[in-house]
């Protein structure tokens, strides 16, 4: 693939299937919603809306590089604080699939909500083909591919990448003059914090998996991760202060992985089991206790949700 040719094509082909529609994106920080969304806007300009959903599930570096790389490009997104519906909508949700199902729910609402408004009828995704293959394989439980937007309003979606895999993804990207750090950003999920933080959500346990996540990011860097990330495993007792303390117990879960199909727990040494224990104790301290996660994909999958 020549990138430069498929930006032009791409963006022939936006304009031809858009005419004289709006059309609403959501972007998240992730690669495949910004490279499908600088493409939309390189074609239709004003007839684009763009708005990140700060659901309260996503890290601070997500709506920052949002905020960086948009407004390096002049391209306007609006940044949409909704946590409180998505934790309203999600209190008393318990297990995982329901967790899903109603994130997917709000999340769409949401942007059908936000469309109306803007009189939008269609819907941008960055769905990539490497998405709708793991749909089909059941490897990605929750994607793209699986929404219909008639269901919330959109008359249908605009997919500009969905001949591409993640490697096009990035040659694209590229073309288009995105930081080398962006590119190779790795993977974050769609519903955040959701497939990391076992039982209900709550804002507590969001505010501390935001906390703990770059810490771990940082501690673990070197080992050169496919993921590495905090989860919240549940609740311990324990002491702080001589007093008997409820706390969190906060899993690190670090996997080495080539394309997320398998994956194998990084083989960390005590050293950097120590730092991230100490570490994660004095930052955090509604944290009591800290795991390292071991089991590899399969049986485990990446995410605990
Ligand atoms: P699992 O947990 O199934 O994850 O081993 C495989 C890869 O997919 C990511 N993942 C998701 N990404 N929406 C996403 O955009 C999701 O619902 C989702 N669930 C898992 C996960 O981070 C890993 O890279």
């Amino acid at each position: 693939m020549d990138p430069k040719q498929f930006i032009e094509e791409a963006v022939a082909e936006i304009k031809k299937e858009v005419g004289d529609k709006q059309v609403l994106g959501a972007v998240s920080g992730g690669i495949d919603s910004t490279v499908a969304a600088i493409l939309t806007y390189r074609a239709i300009h004003g007839q684009l809306s763009l708005v990140f959903l700060d659901d309260g599930l996503m890290r601070d570096r997500d709506r920052k590089d949002v905020e960086n790389i948009f407004s390096s490009l002049s391209i306007p997104v609006e940044i949409k604080g909704v946590s409180e519906r998505f934790f309203q909508e999600l209190k008393g949700a318990i297990h995982h699939d329901e967790k899903r199902k109603v994130f997917q729910k709000v999340f769409y609402e949401t942007l059908g909500e936000i469309a109306k408004t803007k009189g939008a009828s269609l819907l941008l995704h960055g769905t990539i083909l490497t998405d709708v293959e793991e749909v089909e394989r059941g490897i990605k439980r929750q994607h793209n591919p699986n929404i219909d937007p008639k269901e919330f309003g959109f008359q249908g979606k605009l997919e500009p990448l969905i001949t591409l895999r993640k490697d096009g993804v990035r040659e694209v990207a590229k073309a288009l003059g995105l930081r080398e750090d962006f590119i190779y950003r790795k993977p974050f999920p769609g519903p955040g914090f959701l497939v990391r933080m076992l039982g209900e959500l709550t804002p507590e346990k969001a505010e501390i998996l935001r906390k703990a996540s770059p810490i771990v990011e940082g501690v673990f860097k070197f080992l050169k991760p496919f993921q590495v990330f905090p989860v919240i495993i549940g609740q311990a007792t324990g002491i702080r202060n001589d007093k008997p303390f409820y706390g969190y117990v906060l899993g690190v879960r670090c996997v080495k992985s080539i394309d997320a199909r398998t994956a194998q727990t990084v083989e960390a040494d005590w050293n950097t089991l120590n730092t991230i224990n100490s570490c994660i104790l004095r930052e955090i301290p509604e944290v009591i206790q800290v795991c390292y996660c071991l089991t590899d994909k399969p049986p485990a999958t990446i995410e605990f949700e």
